[in-house]
């Protein structure tokens, strides 16, 4: 037969003996932090009708244009990997009319994202998010509490040295202003400008402002923050007054339109230069018209979403030990029919009383048994062989110095327990 090597996805990973330890420590702070806030868990489909997303991130934008990974199912329905978690947020929000919860709503969500990107260190094709979203307050309260938490969780993993960037995109009333003046700046610079720009400067011109290509010619560019009216200036200035009260630092980014859509008012990112080009670490924002564009009564709504392999990059930099995996507190060895009979009935008294115990289940030799034990981090070995059966004792053994006790079997579990206790 001939033998294929099947390997996985470009900008895919297996998460495994490497990093689990990291993406458990990460996930239980996610657990802790939403619960800790009050917000309610929501899962959404990983896929969802491809209009969806069109219309939520936006036409224009590359995630629609270049990223999505769009198919047509066998029932003939364009479908797509949902390439973020907001927009189904929304979705489910209207379809779920979980407005009648009384506002607002607050809910997280942790899973895989799809955007067909080019791969690189922290850029993935799927990658994993945590978000939360509160859908039903307009107040820059709401603005507040989103960023506060996202930077109290990072406060929590100790990634103190990322920054924080906010902006107003203002509404869609002020914006219309700033699109002009925009339109302006830009005509005779256009013809030197990437053929995406050309395109974007007809569809939507804010997203100029966001090119990979064409950077350097933002910086002479006029500055939403002039084109504010009174509601979205007020608002912007609410918000920067209750960071500065809360002690959180942050710097206004004129130019930082986020590359979405559906975002009105407060924009903001937390970068850290430890990430390299892929400096985005959290991405959020107000997005007071996508749920009745998308079909539901006006509700403003305000989110972030937080890329978790960017933050286990960062953690690994910081050499956290967060991530080192939690080997089996005991590993039962045994030789034998009769012995593995009595190591299986150890095995159950153990893990009854709590305890993370691990069966070796190859038929090898003592010295080899040991070796493995070591190898997978168990605290303690036990041992079962004849001598053990003949007396009805267990051996135990501490792996870090070696040294042995025998244990009448009827006081094995609290005598474990005690040892484990006195080692860690
Ligand atoms: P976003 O800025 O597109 O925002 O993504 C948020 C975060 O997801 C980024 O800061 C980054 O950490 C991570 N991320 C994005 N793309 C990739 C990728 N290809 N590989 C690895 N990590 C990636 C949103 O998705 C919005 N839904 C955030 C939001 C929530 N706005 C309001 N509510």
């Amino acid at each position: 037969m001939l033998k294929v090597m099947i390997t996985r996805i470009k900008g895919t990973q297996d998460i495994s003996y490497e990093d689990i330890g990291y993406w458990h420590y990460v996930e239980e702070a996610i657990r802790n932090i939403s619960h800790n806030y009050a917000f309610t868990e929501i899962r959404t489909p990983i896929f969802e009708a491809t209009e969806l997303f069109q219309r939520s991130v936006g036409e224009s934008t590359d995630v629609v244009q270049k990223e999505m990974y769009t198919f047509e199912d066998k029932g003939g329905r364009s479908i797509t990997l949902r390439p973020e978690g907001t927009a189904s947020v929304a979705r489910a929000f209207i379809e779920n009319s979980f407005v009648n919860l009384g506002s607002p709503i607050k809910l997280f969500y942790n899973g895989p994202m799809f955007r067909y990107e080019k791969p690189q260190a922290g850029r993935l094709r799927q990658f994993h998010q945590f978000g939360a979203e509160i859908l039903g307050s307009e107040s820059p309260l709401a603005d507040f509490e989103i960023i506060e938490m996202a930077y109290s969780f990072l406060k929590e993993l100790r990634l103190n040295k990322a920054k924080l960037f906010i902006n107003s995109v203002g509404c869609p009333k002020c914006r219309e202003d700033y699109k002009t003046a925009l339109k302006k700046y830009y005509s005779d610079k256009l013809p030197e400008m990437c053929s995406d720009c050309q395109r974007r400067y007809e569809t939507n011109v804010l997203r100029l402002l966001d090119c990979k290509v064409d950077r350097e010619r933002v910086a002479g560019a006029p500055s939403i923050l002039d084109y504010l009216d009174v509601d979205c200036r007020s608002h912007f200035e609410e918000l920067q007054w209750y960071l500065d009260k809360a002690g959180i630092q942050y710097e206004v980014d004129q130019f930082m339109v986020r590359g979405l859509d559906y975002y009105s008012r407060t924009a903001f990112e937390v970068r850290s230069s430890s990430l390299g080009s892929q400096d985005q670490l959290v991405g959020g924002g107000r997005y007071d018209g996508l749920i009745e564009y998308i079909g539901g009564k006006s509700c403003p709504a305000v989110g972030f979403a937080i890329g978790l392999e960017r933050i286990i990059m960062l953690l690994k930099s910081e050499n956290s030990k967060a991530g080192i995996p939690r080997g089996p507190e005991v590993a039962v060895l045994t030789f034998g029919r009769e012995e593995s009979v009595k190591g299986f009935d150890y095995a159950r008294r153990l893990r009854k009383a709590g305890v993370s115990t691990y069966v070796d289940v190859m038929e090898r030799n003592m010295r080899n048994k040991m070796k493995h034990a070591a190898r997978i981090g168990a605290k303690i070995s036990l041992i079962i062989g004849k001598e053990e059966i003949e007396r009805d004792i267990v051996t135990v053994r501490v792996m870090s110095d070696g040294s042995q006790f025998q244990v009448d079997s009827d006081y094995m579990v609290d005598y474990v327990v005690d040892k484990l206790r006195d080692i860690t």
